[in-house]
């Protein structure tokens, strides 16, 4: 989605501004430009493209010496990539510029409005509408005109403001869409995420709801909606900024999913101690509530959703209560039945998707009880939720999740071994043997990152298909969904995936000669029901590569490939079986030359609806 950089500061703001841009190139976009302020003015430059493109401009311009400034990219949602539609937005008085990172849901009323106060607008962008508003609001004191605006727009935004009368200082304010700032010597921040100004400070905090700050050189002052000073603790970032780097990778993709061992490592250590017991350390949550919850609702979006529809199968076992997995988007306008017995979890990696949001915000306003899975701490669904359990799988720069979904996955299952504990479903020899069977996951995977061969050889056999169909069942079928995402979401391969049982009531249509199908046979109780679907697609033409356990010596024999997980305990297949369809994805992009960690039309954190 859209990035947002400012600078306040003695350096000079455009080579800053241009490569804290870059930093955040990782969350997708399609155009990209800077407004400097100096006493002269507010000067824009902008463009369609890449941020190389922008830097070009910049350079053939000669550059201006200024140390304020604020930096865009743009991930088209009104109006397409053009020139004219990027941001900055700057008011046609010249007083005001404006970059905006959400939705502004009445923006056609507001045009309305400003037309008849004479405004008149030249792009198609929810945004520019921001920039005019304030500048009709604007009196002379910029936070009363931001503050007037904000009364009248509705949806999400975080904006980073200037003025030209004011030309040493920065206007940040949010709703609903993720704001930090980060705190120097002489010089202040205001970024999307962390990465765009880890160069510069280490020392950050998140602006909360409908906070606002003014940022100086010398200052960061933070009030809240009703004028009070805010005071915040800054938090000081420790992993470094090569943890946002390639580290000799050639793409962050590749490097996390080698990441994983280590990132679920790291997850489960604060969770389980020296005995093997689950320690979920809430604080609002209590062993009894959890005990009297007699229904359990996932929700979440994307990747983050596929560990829901894994978990719902292994809590429904385990607890032996309803438990459902939802899209977030679907959730939170279904009018959802839920009470102080609902359990909702929410999972999310950023920790700022929208849709996720607004479906935490919805549970809790029914009275349901709230944890999160989250990794970016302190994010708004961390914040908002009754109760967060942290992923540490550091950060994520490709858009194309894998260590995210990895340590999401063994943290909802320790979630749900407690509560099973706690509700007398499972004894403690029992949950400590599942525990124990987590812990081993990360050598697992060690051991199918330590031979790739067999993925990357498959791959260059099937990178040119049209089409590719998973098929698996119970969680084999949640997992086709998360491989079959990955592989699209950076291939561009056309994939499906499917539950084995359902191919026959109509997309069986689709299989013919050459037709790649990708089966997992992972999940014992219904091996051979699988066996029986390979032969049926088989004898429509299908090439079938089946992903097996490590003791089948049966699919071998009907399949085309075979690739095996190594052994391990039950609880710890659906963790090992992804890895090699994430590689598989991996590699099939790869030989296909597309641009694995920015897919086109997409953006790491959805921070619109
Ligand atoms: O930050 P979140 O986990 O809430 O993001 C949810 C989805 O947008 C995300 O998982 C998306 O599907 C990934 N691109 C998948 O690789």
């Amino acid at each position: 989605m859209c990035g947002i950089v400012g600078y306040v500061g003695e350096r000079n703001v455009t080579p800053l501004l241009l490569e804290s841009l870059e930093k955040l190139e990782y969350r997708g976009y399609d155009s990209a430009g800077i407004a400097l302020v100096s006493v002269k003015g507010i000067k824009i430059q902008k463009t369609r493209g890449r941020i190389a493109d922008l830097r070009k401009i910049v350079e053939d311009s000669g550059e201006s010496e200024c140390t304020v400034g604020i930096g865009h990219t743009r991930w088209a949602t009104h109006g397409e990539p053009s020139d004219v539609n990027s941001h900055p937005h700057l008011s046609r008085s010249g007083r005001v510029a404006v970059v905006h990172n959400g939705i502004i849901e009445n923006y056609i009323e507001l045009r309305a409005f400003l037309s008849t106060h004479g405004y008149s607008f030249s792009t198609e962008t929810d945004s520019e509408v921001v920039s005019e508003l304030i500048d009709f609001c604007y009196a002379g004191d910029p936070v009363a005109a931001v503050r007037k605006a904000e009364l009248q727009l509705k949806g999400s935004y975080a904006l980073g403001i200037i003025f030209a009368d004011f030309p040493e200082q920065i206007i940040a304010t949010r709703k609903d869409s993720p704001l930090i700032i980060g705190v120097g010597e002489n010089e202040n921040f205001i970024a999307s995420d962390i990465p765009a100004i880890l160069k510069y400070t280490r020392d950050v905090f998140r602006l909360d709801e409908r906070e606002l700050a003014i940022l100086s050189k010398k200052r960061v002052a933070v009030f809240n909606e009703l004028g009070e000073r805010v005071d915040h603790a800054i938090e000081h970032i420790e992993w470094d900024a090569t943890a946002a780097e390639k580290g000799g990778y050639p793409h962050f993709m590749i490097k996390e999913i080698m990441e994983q061992p280590e990132a679920i490592s790291k997850t489960i250590a604060p969770r389980i101690d020296a005995e093997g017991n689950i320690l979920l350390g809430f604080k609002s949550i209590s062993d009894d509530d959890l005990k009297n919850i007699d229904s359990i609702r996932i929700t979440a979006c994307g990747s983050a959703y596929h560990v829901g529809v894994v978990a719902k199968h292994l809590l429904k076992n385990w607890l032996n209560i309803p438990v459902s997995a939802e899209l977030a988007s679907e959730f939170r306008y279904d009018d959802p039945i839920v009470n102080e017995r609902t359990l909702v979890i929410v999972v999310s990696q950023s920790g700022e998707t929208l849709d996720t949001l607004y479906a935490l915000r919805e549970a809790k306003n029914k009275g349901a009880r709230t944890i999160s899975i989250v990794n970016v701490v302190a994010s708004s669904i961390a914040n908002e939720s009754e109760e967060v359990l942290y992923t540490w799988a550091g950060p994520e720069i490709s858009v194309a999740t894998t260590k995210a979904y990895s340590t999401q996955l063994v943290l909802i299952e320790l979630l749900g071994i407690r509560m099973a504990q706690l509700r007398g479903r499972m004894d403690d020899e029992q949950g400590k043997a599942l525990v124990s069977a987590i812990k081993s996951i990360p050598t697992g995977i060690e051991e199918i990152l330590k031979d790739v061969q067999t993925v990357q050889y498959v791959a260059s056999l099937y990178f040119n298909s049209q089409s590719v169909f998973f098929l698996g069942r119970n969680i084999d079928y949640a997992l086709s969904l998360e491989a079959s995402l990955k592989l699209k979401e950076i291939s561009y391969i056309h994939s499906e995936a499917y539950a084995a049982g359902e191919l026959k009531h109509g997309t069986i249509s689709l299989i013919e000669e050459g037709t790649l199908v990708i089966a997992l046979c992972t999940y014992r109780p219904l091996l051979d029901k699988m066996i029986s679907n390979i032969k049926e697609v088989k004898a429509r033409g299908a090439k079938v590569i089946a992903i097996i356990n490590n003791d089948d010596v049966q699919t071998g024999t009907v399949a085309d490939h075979i690739i095996r997980i190594p052994a391990c305990e039950q609880i710890a297949v659906p963790s090992l079986t992804i890895v090699p369809l994430q590689l598989f994805a991996y590699y099939i992009a790869s030989l296909k030359g597309c641009d694995i960690d920015k897919p086109r039309n997409l953006a790491k954190s959805v921070t619109v609806e």
